[in-house]
């Protein structure tokens, strides 16, 4: 276990943000675990786990130690006639684990594909896309306390996930790492499968592309394929213009704040979740500018913007500082504010 000094982050990050942490250290198994936090050098350094660096915006330089996590490993847990048991170490790339289970035509996590980031952040998160949230399968998180040294398994409630949030963001930020999850898939389709009476469970942007594509759903692939062909379409390859996904939540309001809004605004799209109304940040960022008559999606100012095909995605054109996208994302957010009261909460963590 190598600890090194001021380390480049740009390539550990897909906003592509110039940023250096002041200690660096890889993680490939559960020994360097134990000898990092044994040394007990680092104990009132601040840390930051990092996996594949696709949520988070560097404001600065990190003045702590960064801890990457690079755990690999996928397997059978346990399997019978309906379910199947799945461990995924937690610096497996989310997407591969996504592969995983679709080769063996298991289901449960195919809308989640080509998610960005690693196993070891998806629970932190909680991420989700048409229709489908981690917590959805998931059945415990291993961790690593590193005030401890002790290992410990979480189960489901125990990591308080909501949307877009679970424990790992509040009571125990930074005190656990992510070692490992472990994910309940289903032998059959549970509620993807078009058609049948499942069918009106299928989010709508996905029913919309399957049904103009007439594709037939026959396996779980074929939800992945799809998905995959959706965010394509819709979301920049960090690759070549670097982001970070969704840079703000969506909205939820209650439903009489939502009526008020809906008098002045007739054409607010909206959906029902869990008892409130979730307002789609994407469109209430279309409908504003930086002035009279713009719109602020494919906004661009110097190096950074708007992605002109998601209005919730901000973009590094490249060299941009992460000073600047908070300018950008600060603007919107008070522009937003003024034309209809609500307000946007950053999903990306700030460091
Ligand atoms: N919309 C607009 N303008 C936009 C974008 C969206 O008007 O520029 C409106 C439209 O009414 C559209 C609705 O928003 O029908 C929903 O858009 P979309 O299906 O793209 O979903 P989203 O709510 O904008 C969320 C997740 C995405 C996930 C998609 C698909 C959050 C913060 N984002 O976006 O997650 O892929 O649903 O399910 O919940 C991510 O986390 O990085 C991410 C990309």
């Amino acid at each position: 276990m190598k600890i090194q000094n001021n380390y480049n982050l740009s390539k550990l990050n897909t906003f592509g943000i110039l940023a250096k942490a002041k200690f660096f250290v890889e993680i490939n198994n559960e020994t360097d675990l134990k000898e990092l936090f044994d040394i007990g050098e680092f104990k009132n350094n601040e840390k930051l786990f990092l996996g594949g660096g696709s949520n988070v915006l560097f404001t600065k330089d990190f003045d702590g130690l960064v801890i990457f996590n690079k755990l690999k490993g996928i397997e059978i847990l346990k399997e019978d006639s309906k379910n199947v048991l799945i461990k995924s170490m937690g610096g497996e790339m989310w997407h591969d684990i996504v592969i995983f289970s679709v080769e063996r035509n298991l289901w449960g996590i195919e809308n989640l594909a080509f998610v960005p980031g690693t196993v070891g952040a998806a629970p932190i998160q909680n991420i989700g896309a048409y229709g489908v949230e981690l917590k959805d399968t998931l059945e415990n998180v291993e961790v690593f306390d590193i005030e401890t040294g002790e290992k410990k398994v979480l189960d489901k409630e125990e990591c308080k996930f909501g949307y877009r949030d679970s424990v790992f963001k509040n009571e125990l930020k930074g005190k656990y790492f992510i070692t490992a999850i472990t994910l309940k898939l289903s032998k059959t389709p549970a509620r993807q499968l078009a058609g049948g009476e499942n069918k009106k469970k299928i989010y709508p942007a996905l029913e919309k592309y399957l049904v103009e594509n007439k594709i037939e759903i026959k396996n779980s692939k074929d939800i992945s394929d799809a998905v995959t062909a959706i965010r394509k379409s819709k979301l920049p390859n960090p690759e070549v213009i670097p982001n970070a996904g969704s840079f703000f939540k969506n909205v939820f309001v209650k439903e009489i704040e939502f009526k008020k809004l809906q008098k002045t605004y007739p054409n607010i799209p909206f959906f029902k979740e869990n008892g409130e109304i979730k307002i789609p940040s994407g469109w209430l960022i279309e409908q504003c500018g930086p002035a009279n008559g713009t719109s602020w999606k494919g906004y661009r100012l110097g190096n950074v913007g708007v992605h002109d095909k998601q209005a919730l995605v901000l973009v590094n054109y490249g060299g941009a500082t992460g000073e600047k996208v908070l300018n950008l994302a600060n603007k919107i957010i008070a522009n937003v504010k003024e034309k209809f009261g609500l307000k946007l909460t950053p999903e990306v963590n700030l460091i």
